[in-house]
């Protein structure tokens, strides 16, 4: 682990009241496990926003396998982009749904532009890309 730095930071009553009551209710230990939390999403999210840092993340879908030639769509698409996905779980998760779970890798602006891609296939009915990193250069 690299060398520790302590800081003090000036703060509104009011907002370390609010802070304290929500890393409290999250199960934080200290305020220092919180705000290191909170430093390494900001991190990660301005990460994304540059575009062009290599990036890693998750896409959910769901979608109705009865819905005409989506699947294929949702496949021929993943291939298309083959490069960005490094694995994907499909789960049949009742008569009609799927669920897949696709890791996707690589620019932040290339993962988005898939991810929206296949979230705005007609029929797919709820999709999420989350963001995180490699840890690569930031944390
Ligand atoms: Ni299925």
């Amino acid at each position: 682990m690299s060398d520790l730095h302590r800081f003090g930071i000036s703060i509104d009553e009011r907002l370390l009241a609010s802070f304290d009551e929500l890393i409290s209710r999250k199960g934080y230990q200290n305020r220092s496990e919180a705000v290191r939390d909170l430093i390494r999403n900001t991190l990660v999210e301005d990460q994304w926003n540059r575009g062009d840092e290599e990036t890693v993340g998750t896409l959910t879908l769901v979608y109705d396998h009865h819905t005409r030639d989506l699947a294929d769509k949702l496949t021929e698409q993943q291939h298309h982009h083959h490069d960005a996905i490094v694995s994907a779980l499909h789960v049949h998760l009742d008569a009609h749904h799927c669920l897949e779970v696709i890791v996707v890798k690589g620019k932040a602006r290339e993962v988005r532009h898939l991810a929206d891609e296949l979230i705005g296939t007609k029929g797919v009915k709820h999709g999420k890309l989350v963001t995180t990193t490699t840890g690569k250069g930031i944390l």
